[in-house]
């Protein structure tokens, strides 16, 4: 995915879009009392806030603008209570030479390794950072037929955020999976209009993510010698079915006994 582009947008529409994610992160951080590490920290949407209410938050990200975003956020907030680290490395492949009761891998952010070996990857070093009575949870969309039925050519409406001036930001998208190598191939439309209704900003955004059924995501945490403990179809709890927008993740290292 085009993050470069994305630290422009983000916050706009991932703000008002609120995937009701925060509460559950929040919960296990808060059960485990830190200190946390978030891979793909993006702009501090879910770091910042524990930070705020005074854990010890370390974040991840590959693209310096995202990192940047968070930053800045941070010089906006009061100071900060507890600690936000935020380091440039790749999820796939980084070394913090230490290790923190709870890892989290939000927003479907392992799908952005695109194939398998990369989200072991991804995953063997989340585990590596992880104590060993330590929790880790990720979340990920879950694959239901009618959405990978998605014509590529439809466009479709995601987000419409209202401007005070009477302006508005719209972002609409376009799939095309692919269902033999699970990839999608998606496109992001985002476009700030005016409050005549001009669009006076507009970008393409490229999105390719590597989709995993619940079974598929089980079998690489056994892989990298986690075992899952829960799996949900919701941030609440519910159990994973076809009709469940997300599969949600908590695991641990996987016990010898
Ligand atoms: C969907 S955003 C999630 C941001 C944040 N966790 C949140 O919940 O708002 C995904 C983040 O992963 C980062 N990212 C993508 N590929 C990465 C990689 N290989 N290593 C580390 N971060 C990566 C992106 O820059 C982006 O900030």
């Amino acid at each position: 995915m085009d993050y470069v582009a994305w630290a422009k947008w983000y916050d706009i529409f991932y703000t008002a879009a609120d995937p009701g994610d925060i509460e559950f992160y929040h919960g296990l951080c808060t059960a485990s009392g830190g200190p946390i590490l978030e891979i793909g920290v993006g702009t501090g949407r879910i770091a910042l806030p524990l930070a705020q209410q005074g854990f010890e938050v370390v974040g991840i990200d590959l693209y310096e603008p995202m990192l940047k975003v968070a930053q800045q956020n941070a010089l906006n907030v009061a100071p900060l209570s507890g600690s936000l680290s935020l380091i440039q490395a790749d999820m796939r492949n980084f070394d913090l030479k230490r290790q923190f009761p709870v890892v989290t891998i939000p927003a479907r952010t392992l799908l952005l390794a695109t194939s398998e070996e990369e989200q072991v990857q991804t995953l063997c070093c989340a585990a590596q950072h992880l104590a060993s009575d330590g929790t880790m949870a990720f979340n990920l969309f879950y694959p239901d037929p009618e959405m990978l039925a998605d014509d590529p050519e439809e466009e479709f409406l995601l987000e419409v955020v209202e401007k005070p001036d009477g302006g508005r930001y719209v972002l609409t998208a376009k799939n095309r999976f692919d269902l033999e190598s699970q990839l999608n191939h998606g496109l992001q439309i985002a476009e700030e209009l005016d409050s005549a209704g001009e669009v006076i900003r507009r970008e393409e955004l490229g999105v390719v993510v590597r989709y995993l059924y619940p079974e598929q995501v089980t079998a690489l945490c056994n892989k990298v010698g986690l075992e899952v403990i829960e799996m949900w179809g919701d941030f609440e709890g519910s159990e994973v079915d076809e009709f469940s927008d997300e599969i949600v993740v908590i695991a641990r290292h996987t016990t010898s006994d």
